[in-house]
C-alpha cells in the first residue's frame, strides 16, 4: 500500500515537473533574432536590434497573453553560422518566429529550415529579389534591389544621364541591382558602358574607381551592402571623380542613414532611388526618428532599423489576429496581406509573393539644420518587386 502510494505520488510529481515548462512555455512567444552584430555588416545587427527593442518598448512586452521572448543570436553574417543558429532556436529553444537575416547568404541558409519545421521567418534586411523563393513560410520587410533600382534607371535619362557605368558588389543583390538597372536603363534609351563587380569581402573599389575614372561616363551608378557607403564614397572623392564631371548615383545603401551625416559635404547633391529615408516627412516617421535617438544615443535610424521595426508590427499583429494559439501555418497565413503605415509611409506584404510592396522614392542628400538627409524630391508608389515573374 505504501509502495502503490510512493509510486503514485513520484508519478504525479514527474508529472508536474514535465507539465510545468510545457505550461510556461506556452505563455512565452519567442522570436529568434539572427543578425550581424560583429563584422563588416555590425551595423546592420545594431540597428534592427535597437528597432526591435524600440518596437517592443513602444507596444509592450506582452501579446494576446503571451510574454515576448527576443533571444538575439549573432551570425557575423556567415551563412553556415546562421544555419547552426536557426537549428538550435528551432530545435532546443522551440522559437515561434526566425527573424533577422542581415545579409541573402544568410536568409536562404536558413530558409530550409523554416520550411522543415513549418516556422515563420521574417527577413528584416536582406533584399536579393529570389529570397522569397526559398521557402513558403519567408514574408519580407525590408525592400528588394530591382524594386529600389528600376525608379532611378527611368529617372536619370531624363536628367541627363546617358551613359553610366554599374559598380556592384559580387553577390545576389549587387547582380539584381546591376540587372534591373541596366534593363530599365537600356529600354529607356540610355546606355550602360560597363559593368563592374566588386568582392562582397573586404573590397578595395580604388582599382575599380580609377578604371571608371578613364571611361568617363555621365554617371557611376553603385549598390554595396549597407556599412560600406561611406568607402565608396570616400574614395570616389579622393580620386576627383565629382571634379571629372562623373556623378555618382545609386540606390540608397550608399548614402545609408547610419553613415551618411559622417560623409561630408562631398556627398551633397547625390540621388539614390530607396524606399526609406530618416528624413522622410510624415508624423509617424518623426516619432520613431526621435524615439530611436533617444533610446540610442548618437545613433539615427536607417532603412535596416525600418525594416525591423515594421517586421516586430508584422509578429504582433500576426500573434494578435491567431489570439496566441496560432502554429506556424496559422501565424504565417496572419503575416500575409498585412497592411499599414511604416516610417517609411503605407506598406503591405503581398499575400500571393510575401514580399513587400511600397513606395520608392527619388532622394538627394541636402544639408539641413547643419545635418546631412536624403531629401526625397518624387515617389513611385506601391512598387511590386520587378523581380517576381508572378
Ligand atoms: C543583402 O545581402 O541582401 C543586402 C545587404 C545589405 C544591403 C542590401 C542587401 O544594404
Amino acid at each position: 500500500m505504501n509502495k502503490r502510494l510512493f509510486i503514485r505520488s513520484t508519478v504525479l510529481a514527474a508529472m508536474a515537473a514535465t507539465a510545468l515548462p510545457v505550461l510556461a512555455q506556452s505563455n512565452t512567444f519567442k522570436i529568434g533574432l539572427i543578425l550581424p552584430m560583429t563584422g563588416q555588416q555590425a551595423s546592420t545587427g545594431r540597428q534592427i536590434e535597437a528597432a526591435a527593442r524600440l518596437y517592443m518598448a513602444q507596444n509592450g512586452d506582452t501579446v494576446a497573453g503571451k510574454k515576448i521572448e527576443l533571444i538575439v543570436k549573432d551570425d557575423t553574417a556567415t551563412p553556415d553560422v546562421t544555419k547552426r543558429i536557426a537549428q538550435e532556436l528551432v530545435v532546443n529553444d522551440k522559437v515561434n518566429v526566425l527573424a533577422g537575416f542581415g545579409v541573402t547568404p544568410a536568409a536562404l541558409a536558413a530558409a530550409p529550415i523554416a520550411t522543415q519545421s513549418k516556422t515563420p521567418l521574417v527577413v528584416m534586411a536582406a533584399a536579393t529579389s529570389s529570397i522569397t523563393q526559398a521557402s513558403p513560410y519567408i514574408i519580407r520587410t525590408s525592400f528588394t534591389l530591382p524594386q529600389a533600382s528600376v525608379a532611378l534607371a527611368d529617372w536619370a535619362p531624363k536628367n541627363g544621364i546617358k551613359s553610366v557605368v554599374t559598380l556592384v558588389s559580387d553577390y545576389g543583390p549587387g547582380i539584381d541591382a546591376e540587372k534591373f538597372f541596366k534593363d530599365r536603363m537600356l529600354f529607356n534609351g540610355g546606355k550602360v558602358i560597363d559593368s563592374l563587380r566588386v568582392p562582397m569581402r573586404s573590397p578595395d573599389f580604388a582599382p575599380f574607381l580609377q578604371k571608371v575614372r578613364d571611361q568617363k561616363p555621365d554617371a557611376l551608378f553603385v549598390f554595396v551592402p549597407s556599412g560600406a557607403g561611406a568607402a565608396v564614397m570616400k574614395q570616389f572623392l579622393e580620386r576627383g571623380m565629382d571634379k571629372a564631371g562623373i556623378k555618382l548615383i545609386g540606390t540608397g545603401d550608399v548614402t545609408d542613414d547610419d553613415q551618411l551625416n559622417d560623409m561630408g559635404d562631398g556627398a551633397l547633391g547625390v540621388v539614390t532611388s530607396h524606399h526609406y529615408s530618416a528624413n522622410h516627412p510624415s508624423a509617424m516617421n518623426k516619432k520613431f526618428v526621435d524615439a530611436f535617438e533617444k533610446a540610442n544615443k548618437g545613433m539615427r535610424p536607417n532603412f535596416m532599423a525600418v525594416g525591423g521595426y515594421d517586421g516586430m508590427r508584422v509578429i504582433y499583429e500576426a500573434l494578435k489576429a491567431t489570439k496566441g494559439q496560432g502554429g506556424g501555418d496559422a501565424l504565417l497565413a496572419a503575416m500575409k496581406g498585412q497592411i499599414f503605415e511604416s516610417p517609411r509611409g503605407k506598406m503591405f506584404i503581398d499575400a500571393q509573393t510575401r514580399d513587400v510592396v511600397q513606395d520608392i522614392y527619388l532622394r538627394k542628400v541636402e544639408r539641413k539644420d547643419g545635418q546631412l538627409y536624403n531629401v526625397e524630391f518624387d515617389v513611385i508608389k506601391e512598387v511590386k518587386d520587378p523581380g517576381k515573374t508572378k
